[in-house]
This record gives C-alpha cells, structure tokens and sequence, in this order.
C-alpha cells in the first residue's frame, strides 16, 4: 500500500477575482455600515438590533462573496504556477470558511443576545466585530496583493 501524497496547486484568475470585488458594492456598503456602528458608543436597545440586522446582511453578502471567489477567481492544478503563488492562493481561499463561520458566530451571539435582551453585552459583540472586520481586510488585501502581482507576472491572468 503507498501513501498518497498531494499534488493539486491553486491559483487565482485576477481577472475575475477582480471583477467579483469590484461589483459587490453592497458587501462594501454593508462592511462601511458596521465599521460605523461598531466605532460609536453603544445606545441600546436600538444598537442591537441594528447590529444584528447588519450582521445578517454580512453573513448572507459574505457567503454569495465567498462562493463567487472560490467559483470564478480560484482554480485548481493551473499548467503552470510558482510554488509561493499556489501556497498564498490556497491560504487565501481557506480563510473564506473560518471568516465565514466566525461571521455566523457573531450573529448567532446577537441573536441570543438580542432574544434575552441582554443589551449589555452589545459592546464586546461590537468589539468582536471589530476584530473581525480587521482580518477580512487583511484578507483583501492580500488577495489585491496576489491579483495585483498576477497581472505584474501574467500569472493567473487565465488558465
Ligand atoms: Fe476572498
């Protein structure tokens, strides 16, 4: 019996990654709402729902997002790609599931919380969103960064 060891390499199609972030507006209207929110003092109980609502936005924006990139802007086994390209290519796209599912935790404690009327916890939920938004525009930017060098390299332009 052998082991079988792994091949596949990922890369992106700049192109349509491109593309697919430059006509989600309202994802990027959505994120401005609560970067807003969550940088003003907490005025429950108007606050919470607000958050909540936003959230729910962001959760079902992010997943048509996600879905969209990994579709049409990621691709697998490429003819040709440099080993770091396909290693950043596919962190970048494995990150999509954990900024998911950290997004639907967000709105699940809002839900609890907004249920409960525990508008006191309103803050820390904004803190933690806080924190989250830091890391998904960590993570645009470096996937601008990956579209950008494709089109510096011509790689990932197209399959
Ligand atoms: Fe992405």
């Amino acid at each position: 019996m052998c082991a079988m060891i792994s091949t596949r390499t990922v890369t992106i199609n700049a192109a349509f990654l491109q593309e697919i972030k430059d006509v989600h507006q309202l994802l990027w209207v959505t994120l401005d709402s609560l970067r807003q929110l969550c940088d003003t003092p907490v005025a429950a109980p108007s606050y919470l729902r607000q958050l909540t609502s936003l959230l729910a936005d962001l959760r079902d924006q992010l997943a048509l997002h996600f879905s969209l990139e990994e579709a049409y802007g990621y691709f697998d086994d490429p003819v040709d790609v440099a080993p770091h390209v396909s290693q950043r290519a596919e962190t970048l796209r494995n990150q999509h599931q954990e900024l998911y599912l950290c997004v639907c935790d967000l709105v699940d404690c809002c839900e609890q919380a907004y249920d409960g009327r525990q508008f006191a916890i309103a803050a820390s939920l904004a803190e933690r969103y806080r924190d989250f938004h830091k890391r998904l525009v960590v993570h645009e930017e470096a996937e601008s960064e990956l579209i950008q060098e494709a089109y510096a390299n011509d790689l990932g332009v197209g399959d």
